[in-house]
């Protein structure tokens, strides 16, 4: 060894004995050799120092706070260099733990490791189980989107089921009356403080203790002893690297996710407690009610005594087969209420719908539901914390209450679905199918104010479909009522027209609907009109009165509607029709004379309004509506569709 080195460790050994330390812990006498089977421990020890460096370094971005929690666990997934390696180390670190922990407690039960003189081996390690598990029901919450935040409420709410103390536990962990900030900072004292500090003690204890009996050989007289270097140290590293990978290879491949920010107002019914919490889950299905307390406290808490108490069971033989037993029972269950919690969830709705498990089916679809509607909901938040407006200070909930691609289809299912219908007639989009009212009793909503929506109102057998004015109840499909504006487009394109006469009125229909079309000024044809420049100049000219010419019957919009020059009351106006501001008029008073007036049908009012039967929107709402309905909402630009539009 070079000189200056060896001098270094001499003045360490005579003040501090290292080489005494190291020989202790590298020369380690291992019974029978080196085996396969104790590498779990040193595992272990490897995935606990992996999340302790990457949770320090997430700590160093993290903040906890209602309005910061999910912001900064963003920031580490999207801007930090590195970011989402960091995170996913810790995020599947911390479920492979989970796994190397069962690994570890079946070897030390099956080879009996854990009787005299290792009882107290073996507390610590079930102590070292239970902190780890804490340590994953609180890690849950932090990011504080919707799936954890409705998991670990779901989680807290049973804690205040528990006999005696419920109400002061609930009450500690969630540190008052209400689910939310506070507890979020409690839950991170509790994951970067508290536990990890009881990890450490006990983990320390936990291999002094290891080291003072020896390891525990099952078949000591298999082969020659060993030293723990560099034997087991080989295996233990190769066993090491192995779960490194597979950390690695899930974080590369899935990453850890984030789902939209926490919303109190706004539950998340498939919300499921981290897979390895699923078998309890579905444990307390059979526990319905009153019974609750049982499959939540009184059976796990027995069957964790008996655990902690298997040492002193295991000293017969007869005790150790018990103990064995009790093992394949326990994970043999777990493996299977785990099984068929997820079956329940994600199968159960690929059977066909019958009589016996109608119940099961719907609730699997409404769960599948729910799930592919939280992954849309998160993707969307992430396009637009990126987008330039970024995430504001009160957070990106604000986002996503801003947001009318997130918002408009929620307040049109509440406010309006029940009469409107909103599906593409050519082409329907299953991600809209929650939509659809396949029996509506007002128009179809969908694509209003484009070419193609308005080029429905004037064609004949269009408007005479579900989608315009053939719904259930339309002014001209009940009796005694009629449309005028449905009388008008039947007697233009009548039996009576000429096939060229037809022709040529379809052609001033088609300029009409983009002359009407260019009022809404959609964003989304905004191109085309500009390039249409001429075709909706004469549109306007055949609006305006022009159209009396190409009809038999003289008649022209303008007899009755209110368009440019020409003004007419009773029919709907068509100056700006469609637009953002008329849609917003309209929606807060369709009654209005510039609307439908007196012949109003059954289109509610909107406005605030002092009346308590009105259906008040707030304007905000109301926007967000009809933002959502012109298409006007934020798009990422794509470079390619950015050169499109030039
Ligand atoms: C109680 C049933 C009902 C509800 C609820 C309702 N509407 Fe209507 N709405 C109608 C009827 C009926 C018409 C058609 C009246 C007519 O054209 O004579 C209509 C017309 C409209 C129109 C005019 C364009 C068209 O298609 O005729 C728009 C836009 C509209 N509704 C939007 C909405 C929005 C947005 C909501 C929800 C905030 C809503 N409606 C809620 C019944 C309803
Ligand atoms: C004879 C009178 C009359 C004529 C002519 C007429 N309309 Fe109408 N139109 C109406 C009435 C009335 C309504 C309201 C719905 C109803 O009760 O029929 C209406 C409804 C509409 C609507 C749907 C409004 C809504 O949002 O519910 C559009 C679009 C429309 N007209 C466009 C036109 C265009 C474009 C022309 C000319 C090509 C025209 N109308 C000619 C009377 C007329």
């Amino acid at each position: 060894m070079i000189t200056p080195l060896r001098s270094v460790i001499d003045w360490l050994d005579d003040r501090a004995g290292v080489r005494d330390l190291v020989n202790e812990a590298l020369y380690e006498n291992v019974p029978g050799g080196a085996r396969w089977r104790y590498v779990w421990g040193s595992t272990l020890v490897m995935a606990f120092v992996t999340q302790a460096i990457t949770g320090i370094f997430l700590w160093m971005v993290y903040s906890p706070s209602t309005q910061t929690a999910w912001e900064s666990v963003f920031f580490v997934e999207h801007s930090l260099t590195g970011g989402w390696l960091l995170r996913g180390l810790h995020h599947y670190m911390a479920q492979l733990m989970i796994v190397l922990l069962a690994l570890h407690f079946i070897q030390i039960i099956w080879d009996g490791a854990y009787r005299a003189p290792r009882e107290l081996n073996f507390l610590t390690g079930m102590i070292l189980m239970l902190v780890v598990l804490g340590l994953s029901f609180t890690g849950y919450l932090l990011p504080w989107d919707q799936k954890g935040y409705w998991a670990t409420n779901v989680g807290t709410e049973l804690a205040s089921q528990a006999p005696l103390a419920g109400a002061a536990l609930k009450k500690l962990a969630v540190g008052g009356s209400d689910y939310g900030h506070q507890t979020l900072t409690r839950f991170f004292a509790l994951h970067a403080g508290v536990l990890p500090a009881l990890l450490v003690g006990f983990l320390g204890l936990h291999v002094l203790l290891m080291r003072r009996h020896g390891l525990h050989a099952k078949d000591p007289e298999r082969g020659p002893d060993c030293t723990f270097w560099p034997d087991q140290v080989l295996k233990d590293s190769v066993a090491a690297l192995g779960v490194l990978a597979v950390v690695l290879a899930l974080t590369v491949w899935k990453g850890a996710e984030l789902g939209s920010p926490a919303d109190p107002a706004n539950p998340y019914n498939a919300a499921r407690p981290e897979w390895y919490f699923l078998f309890l889950f579905q444990f307390l299905k059979w526990f319905p009610g009153e019974l609750e307390i049982w499959g939540a406290f009184i059976i796990p808490g027995v069957v964790v005594t008996v655990m902690f108490l298997m040492p002193w069971i295991g000293r017969s033989r007869a005790g150790h087969i018990f103990n064995v037993m009790l093992l394949i029972l326990l994970f043999g269950g777990s493996a299977y209420l785990t099984a068929q919690a997820l079956y329940d969830d994600n199968f159960s709705a690929m059977n066909e719908r019958t009589e016996e498990n109608q119940a099961r089916y719907d609730a699997s679809q409404a769960f599948l539901n729910a799930k592919q509607e939280a992954e849309r909901d998160a993707e969307r938040v992430v396009e637009l914390a990126l987008s330039p407006t970024r995430i504001p200070p009160t957070g990106a909930l604000t986002l996503v209450y801003g947001d009318p691609f997130l918002q408009g289809p929620k307040l049109y299912k509440q406010h309006c679905a029940g009469c409107h219908n909103y599906v593409d007639p050519a082409d329907p989009d299953p991600n809209l199918a929650h939509l659809v009212n396949p029996a509506p009793t007002a128009p179809n909503l969908y694509g209003l104010g484009t070419r193609e929506w308005i080029g429905g109102w004037l064609d004949p057998e269009r408007i005479a479909s579900k989608h315009y004015f053939g719904y259930q109840g339309s002014p001209f499909t009940s009796d005694g009522r009629n449309s005028e504006m449905f009388d008008f487009v039947h007697e233009s394109l009548g039996e009576e027209v000429d096939d060229e006469q037809r022709q040529t009125i379809k052609e001033a229909f088609q300029k009409v609907a983009a002359a009407l079309s260019a009022e809404a000024g959609l964003s989304s044809q905004h191109a085309q009109d500009l390039a249409d420049a001429d075709l909706i100049a004469e549109g306007r000219k055949l609006i305006e009165g022009g159209l009396a010419d190409v009809l038999d019957s003289g008649a022209s919009c303008t007899d009755c509607h209110t368009f440019g020059e020409m003004q007419d009351i009773g029919s709907p106006v068509l100056d700006g029709y469609m637009s953002r501001q008329w849609l917003l008029d309209f929606l807060s008073y369709p009654a209005d004379e510039r609307f439908y007036g007196e012949m109003n049908d059954r289109m509610p009012a909107f406005a605030p309004h002092d009346d308590p039967r009105m259906n008040q929107l707030e304007q905000k709402s109301l926007e967000l509506i009809v933002d959502w309905l012109r298409g006007d909402w934020y798009r990422p630009e794509h470079p390619a569709a950015a050169s499109d539009s030039e």
